[in-house]
């Protein structure tokens, strides 16, 4: 377990918070009059009650959470998308103008924004060209200003899972908090990291429902973290952040698992196959390793493929523009027929 104390790494004023008490804090039956609700009600007929505010902290929906993972409830954060909290962590632990975060490019871009919006400094360690850590690297960047490292496994262009040995190593001897992003994780042959949460308080592992689940359209994200981190999380968040009908919605998945976990094998499986019918086409050099919902590969003349296939309805992501990224294409795994429609295309354009 790291020598590491969590509240002296967060900011002073985040410490020193006394946060917004809402209305439903305290009652949240009987006759209410206390949160200056439409007692009307509102005009969509359903049970949900659309007239009253959300439970503050959702605690239902993160018990069913917590089991699902493994983890206790004690451990679950839930925000609007992953998107969320990461902006969060990065208002609680770093000072604007003063501290600065870690990123390992190529890889998801919002961690860089969010950076920006809160004028946090970004120091950049790439990855080697297979994709993986530099663990020493990223070390010897580290000053105590560092506050937080990002690293995103599976990860966002190029695929692959991080090696666990090399997350765990980081995690055991970062001084500050380690973020580990497993939007994908479902998708992937390798372990969650987070079981490791109880036995490393700075550690904190993003995951999303947006991707196995297909919820994107419902934007719920989920942290998983030691007790003391969730607690300051939810200090800081909006009193409100997840509505009613993202609940209830998530809720409801929860009954229909087995199609979940159906569509989560199918997308594999259908991964396999664009992945093998890319390898045997004309021009694509490399097809990358792959425990996500979509491919990176490289293929010749990547930008004009790119928006020939745009010109014939199809449309992927270009990447040739990220590190050891050159005239690579990243396609998201589709409907079997659309992946059909995919090859189809792209074998036309370089034949
Ligand atoms: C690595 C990674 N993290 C997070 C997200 C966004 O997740 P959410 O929809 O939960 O905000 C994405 C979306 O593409 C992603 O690639």
């Amino acid at each position: 377990m790291p020598d590491i104390n969590i509240e002296s790494l967060m900011r002073e004023n985040i410490r020193k918070l006394t946060p917004y008490r809402s209305a439903r804090d305290d009652f949240d039956k009987g006759l209410l009059l206390d949160a200056n609700e439409n007692s009307l009600g509102s005009p969509i007929r359903n049970s949900l009650d659309l007239h009253r505010y959300p439970a503050p902290t959702q605690d239902a929906l993160r018990k069913k959470i917590a089991v699902w993972r493994q983890v206790d409830f004690e451990n679950i954060f839930l925000g609007v998308g992953s998107d969320e909290p990461i902006d969060l962590l990065m208002r609680i632990f770093c000072e604007p103008g003063k501290d600065s975060i870690i990123i390992t490019p190529p890889t998801y871009g919002m961690y860089k924004v969010a950076a920006h919006i809160n004028n946090i400094g970004i120091k950049e360690v790439l990855l080697t060209e297979s994709f993986h850590l530099r663990p020493q690297e990223i070390l010897k960047v580290t000053d105590d200003k560092t506050k937080i490292l990002f690293l995103c496994s599976p990860n966002n262009p190029t695929a692959n899972s991080l090696k666990l040995t090399d997350m765990v190593k980081l995690v055991a001897s970062f001084p500050g908090i380690v973020v580990v992003d497993e939007a994908y994780i479902d998708f992937a042959k390798q372990e969650s990291m987070a079981p490791l949460v109880q036995q490393y308080p700075n550690l904190v592992v993003l995951q999303t429902f947006s991707k196995s689940f297909g919820l994107a359209g419902i934007r719920l994200g989920i942290a998983i973290s030691s007790p003391e981190i969730i607690r300051v999380m939810l200090r800081v968040k909006a009193p409100y952040n997840i509505n009613k009908l993202t609940a209830d919605t998530a809720m409801k998945a929860f009954e229909n698992m087995p199609l979940v976990k159906f569509n989560i094998e199918k997308i594999i499986e259908e991964r396999e196959y664009v992945a093998e019918q890319l390898r045997q086409a004309n021009s694509v050099e490399k097809v990358f390793p792959t425990d996500a919902n979509f491919l990176l590969f490289k293929i010749r003349n990547a930008r004009q493929i790119y928006e020939k296939l745009a010109e014939n309805g199809i449309i992927v992501r270009y990447r040739g523009n990220e590190p050891h990224c050159d005239d690579c294409l990243r396609v998201t795994i589709g409907m079997p027929d659309e992946n059909v429609r995919f090859l189809k295309t792209i074998k036309s354009l370089i034949t």
